[in-house]
This record gives structure tokens, C-alpha cells and sequence, in this order.
């Protein structure tokens, strides 16, 4: 099982489009192992973000992501990085397909809706800068053999 970090972005929250977007995860059979509200600082922003720093729009994404409340959520499943990916869409809302959230909920460059991890060493970095250990809770889905095929001895 891989882990991975979303984020609903200011817009997401203001938008009132909490629900509706963690849905989009849930109902695909990824599993919630931490979800909060919070309001992130410059510091932990810029943390998020140092991969972009130097470029031309690192200074506002800076501005956008601590602008106003986000929603952090910890996601677990196999291929949970590249599968919630896939449902976010390309990075830009105007690029994006229908049917990803953000074909669906986006228009903008930069209000995109949600952040995801992109690699494993992302997670890696991420995640702790979000969760603490004991913020994960570790459960197991009552329709978990629906969700994957358990016949051959390894969910799949
Ligand atoms: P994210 O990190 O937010 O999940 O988005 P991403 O992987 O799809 O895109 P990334 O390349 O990591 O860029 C991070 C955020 O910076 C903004 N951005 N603006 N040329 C531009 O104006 C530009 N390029 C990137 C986007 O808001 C993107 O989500
Ligand atoms: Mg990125």
C-alpha cells in the first residue's frame, strides 16, 4: 500500500467544494488515514513549495495556498500517488479534462483546487510536514474485499 498527501486548496474551501472533492477519492476506493482543517503559514508554505522556489510564480503561489483555510488529507491505497494524480488532472484548470477534479472544478492556472504528491520521495517529504505519526490512523475498511481482488492471495 502506498501513502499520499492532498491538499484542497484555498479556493476549494471558499468554494464550499470540500465535500464534493474529497468524494471524488473516497468513491474511487482510496482510503482517508488523516483529514484536518488548517491555515497554513508562510514558513510551512514555502517548506511545501521549495522545489518552485526562483520561479517566476513561486511568490504567488506562496500568497495563494496561505491566503485563506485548506483541507490536508492523507490518502492510502495501491498506487494511491499516480491514481490520485490521475483524478486531479493536469496542473492547470484550463488544461484539464473533464471529468478530473480539475476539469471539473477549476478554471485558473493557480487556483487549481488541490495539491497532490507527485513521487514517493515527495510523500516522503510531505507528509510529515502535516502529520504527525499519531495523526494517521491505521483502519480497515469493512467493503475492503470489494474494493480489491483478494483471490490471488494479494489485494490487486
Ligand atoms: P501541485 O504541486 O499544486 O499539486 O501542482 P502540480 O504538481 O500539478 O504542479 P507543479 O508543477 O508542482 O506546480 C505547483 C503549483 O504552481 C502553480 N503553477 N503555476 N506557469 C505557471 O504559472 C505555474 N506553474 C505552476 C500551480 O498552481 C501548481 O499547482
Ligand atoms: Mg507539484
Amino acid at each position: 500500500m502506498e501513502r499520499t498527501l492532498i491538499i484542497l486548496k484555498p479556493d476549494s474551501v471558499q468554494k464550499r467544494l470540500i465535500g464534493r472533492i474529497i468524494s471524488r477519492f473516497e468513491r474511487k476506493g482510496l482510503k482517508i488515514i488523516g483529514l484536518k482543517m488548517m491555515k497554513a503559514d508562510e514558513a510551512l508554505a514555502k517548506n511545501l513549495y521549495s522545489v518552485h522556489e526562483g520561479k517566476p510564480f513561486y511568490g504567488k503561489l506562496i500568497k495563494f495556498i496561505t491566503s485563506a483555510p485548506i483541507v490536508v488529507m492523507a490518502l492510502e491505497g495501491i498506487k494511491a500517488i499516480s491514481i490520485a494524480r490521475r483524478l486531479m488532472g493536469k496542473t492547470f484548470g484550463s488544461e484539464a479534462e473533464p471529468g478530473t477534479i480539475r476539469g471539473d472544478f477549476a478554471v485558473s492556472n493557480s487556483f487549481n483546487a488541490v495539491h497532490g504528491s507527485d513521487s514517493p520521495q515527495s510523500v516522503a517529504r510531505e507528509l510529515p510536514l502535516f502529520f504527525k505519526p499519531e495523526e494517521l490512523v491505521e483502519w480497515e475498511p469493512a467493503d475492503i474485499k470489494w474494493v480489491y481482488d483478494f483471490s490471488g492471495g494479494t489485494p490487486e
